[in-house]
């Protein structure tokens, strides 16, 4: 009787984990419900459909092995073609690679016009992890991470080059609207805001390596929006039109950006600012007319260097309503000298 049941267990365990596994899209919905999940690929998510993680039992844990690749098609902005939702969840890419198709989208208008192109990947996790993935080519912002709390994303490389140089907008690598997010160990190719803060509270994006995009940002804030409490802390950022980016939207009211730190930032190659903070913002460029009614107080820049391309400036504020800033620590050479207009004292360092 022992033995018989010994006999057994083998192919009880391996019934369990082949009902687990997905190797097709159509798979997927079988393993939902599953508290270990496994995605194996290769395989395709066929056009104008997405893989929904959402309502996942609490403690699942995903992996992600081979190449998933979404197909063209036609959602638009206001889709995700992958989302993961639920609390104490861990997905561990192990090495896989999700690839969006992006130059068959890339029009250079991105989420502004031209053909309609799907947001990537949506995070809604409550306290969780998301590590050694690697994403590929998305049509446009690549991690949307909204409605999640205590979530690290770690070890995740994103590479939205693709064959389409320059024609990647809103290519963002991190959109952060949620709380207690953490950022670490990413390596980002792309061609738009390597890190976006729109709308959160505690967030620490620390040891990541952004190449080709619009730099390491908070904001764009808009009415209404608070950002507080983010550290940028041992970043390079190489290749991109900026480094050290604050962005206010030049009509916000009742808009609140407070306690921002950046410390120790790489810059090399940078087109347009090394440090940039503004509340001229408007999504179709800045006015050269700060707004007045939303706030950006408490930014501590320290140790910010490298270096800027001839055209391009420095050092560039332009504030409506600025409060104690403090600077040390920056040596960016090559561009413009600073240019800052509106904080009284003025930061030094
Ligand atoms: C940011 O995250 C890193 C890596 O997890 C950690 O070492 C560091 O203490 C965190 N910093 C803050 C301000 O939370
Ligand atoms: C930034 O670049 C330096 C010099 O190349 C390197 O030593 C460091 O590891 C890089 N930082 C990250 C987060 O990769």
């Amino acid at each position: 009787m022992a033995v018989a049941l010994l006999g057994a267990l083998p192919s009880a365990f391996g019934a369990a984990t082949s009902a687990c596994t997905a190797t097709s899209y159509a798979g997927i919905a079988n393993v939902k419900s599953c508290t270990s999940i496994l995605l194996k690929g290769p395989f395709t998510v066929p056009a104008n459909n997405v893989i929904d993680l959402t309502g996942l039992k609490s403690g699942t844990t995903i992996q992600i092995t081979g190449t998933i690749t979404f197909a063209k098609g036609t959602l638009d902005k206001t889709n995700d073609l992958l989302t993961i939702g639920g609390s104490s969840i861990t997905v561990d890419g192990t090495g896989g690679i999700l690839d969006g198709s992006g130059p068959s989208y890339w029009d250079g208008l991105g989420a502004n016009g031209g053909v309609n192109k799907p947001k990537f990947i949506r995070l809604k996790i409550a306290s969780g992890t998301f590590k050694n993935l690697k994403v590929v080519n998305s049509p446009i912002h690549t991690f949307s991470v909204s409605a999640s709390s205590s979530l690290t994303i770690s070890g995740v490389t994103i590479d939205n080059r693709g064959s389409k140089q320059s024609l990647g907008h809103n290519t963002d690598a991190f959109d952060v609207s949620s709380n207690g997010i953490t950022v670490t160990g990413a390596t980002v190719f792309n061609q738009d805001d390597c890190l976006a803060v729109n709308n959160a509270n505690v967030v620490n994006f620390t040891n990541n390596n952004c190449d080709g995009g619009h730099g390491i940002s908070i904001g764009s804030v808009k009415t209404g929006s608070t950002v507080k409490s983010v550290t940028v802390s041992d970043c390079n950022i190489s290749n991109s039109d900026n480094g050290v980016r604050i962005k206010m939207y030049n009509d916000a009211t009742g808009a609140n950006i407070d306690t921002i730190t950046y410390k120790n930032i790489a810059l090399s190659n940078i087109a347009k600012y090394g440090i940039v903070i503004q509340q001229d913002y408007t999504n179709s460029g800045a006015t050269g007319t700060p707004g007045t009614k939303s706030p950006i107080s408490n930014v501590i820049l320290t140790n910010i260097h490298g270096t800027v391309q001839s055209s391009g400036t420095n050092v560039y504020i332009l504030c409506g309503d600025c409060s104690k800033f403090t600077f040390s620590q920056i040596a960016i050479t090559g561009g413009k000298a600073a240019s800052c207009k509106g904080i009284s004292p003025k930061p030094t360092g």
